[in-house]
């Protein structure tokens, strides 16, 4: 055959394919979720999450230990307080179970770096994302206590902030109140793309979160849109975020692709609890290799443009990347 242009000449060997490689991944780029449950001497199992678990303050360090071990030094947290009501109190309260869970970090692991998630709805007593008026979440009551939480989380001593409400403009009333607290320095990472999606079934049985009537659909985006995550994200960057979000992943690698496309700002996509909890459970019934999917997801969702990825995988990841063995 007279064929000039052989494309399966740079895949003759494992050698020259890692050489060619236009997708590079490291573990730097990794953040791991991380539950905490008030109590004491509490490390217990999430039945819809498979290997994961929710952690008492006092056995955290347990968590972040493996974490760091593996070569994850990021972690994202998720608080699931004792105490519920109408506005989400606790989510501020200098006691409450995220802040907690930051002091308890940071004196053991200084170095781990402390994201937390930002939202209402692990403390409201309905679970929505904000303060009801009547059956809808008032946007602007809401930015108020987003940005009372966010702060307060970073007074516990959190490296930066990720608002998940999906309210308009929390990114620059968070932005206001971090600055005039002086923390001019600790970064937003915002939720910019959140889609109202079935993929966070298992999370929510995770964090209690559930809303107790009705959906999300008021405020997260509907998975028709494109354009619209577009506006979001520019929205976002005018109101000051360091870090554009784009969750979930799998579903949703257009708009990832087309978000880093159009923004030069850092990354980050989300491969939320329903995207885990299919291949672990797809593994278990000996459908598919486990392993080679988390791979081969995780490369997807790079591919398409994030520089950063949330995963419950990420130890796993970061162990896979370490050996230069992506499946
Ligand atoms: C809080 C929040 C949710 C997730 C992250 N932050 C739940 C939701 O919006 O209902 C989902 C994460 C996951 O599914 O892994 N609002």
């Amino acid at each position: 055959m007279d064929l000039t242009i052989r494309p399966r000449r740079l895949r003759s060997s494992d050698c020259l394919r890692r050489m060619v490689r236009e997708t590079r991944v490291s573990p730097d780029s990794l953040i791991y979720p991380l539950f905490l449950i008030e109590g004491e001497n509490i490390v217990e199992p999430i039945p819809s999450l498979e290997g994961q678990y929710r952690y008492s303050p006092d056995r955290v360090g347990e968590a972040v230990e493996a974490c760091l071990k593996a070569g994850v030094t990021r972690v994202l947290l998720f608080g699931i307080p004792a105490h519920k009501d109408a506005c989400g109190s606790s989510a501020w309260d200098e006691n409450g179970i995220v802040q907690q869970g930051i002091r308890a970090i940071k004196e053991q692991y200084p170095q781990c770096y402390i994201i937390t998630d930002v939202c209402m709805c692990e403390y409201t007593s309905h679970g929505h994302c904000g303060i009801l008026c009547g059956e809808t979440v008032d946007n602007d009551k809401t930015l108020e206590v987003l940005s009372k939480t966010a702060l307060s989380h970073v007074k516990a001593g959190a490296d930066m902030v990720a608002p998940s409400d999906m309210m308009d403009g929390r990114v620059a009333a968070i932005r206001k109140t971090l600055d005039e607290a002086g923390y001019t320095n600790i970064p937003i990472m915002a939720y910019s793309a959140k889609y109202a999606s079935a993929f966070y079934g298992p999370f929510r049985d995770a964090a209690g979160s559930a809303p107790a009537f009705g959906d999300r659909r008021g405020y997260q985006m509907d998975p028709h849109n494109r354009k619209e995550a577009i506006r979001e994200c520019a929205l976002d960057v005018e109101e000051g975020a360091d870090i554009l979000m784009v969750k979930p992943a799998l579903s949703y690698l257009d708009v990832i692709r087309e978000v880093s496309d159009t923004f030069d700002l850092p990354l980050c996509a989300y491969q939320v609890s329903g995207e885990y909890a299919m291949i672990k459970a797809a593994g278990a019934a000996g459908l598919i290799d486990e392993y080679r999917l988390l791979c081969e997801s995780a490369l997807s969702i790079y591919r398409a443009g994030a520089n950063i990825l949330i995963t419950y995988y990420a130890k796993e990841l970061a162990e896979a990347m370490g050996k230069g063995d992506m499946g």
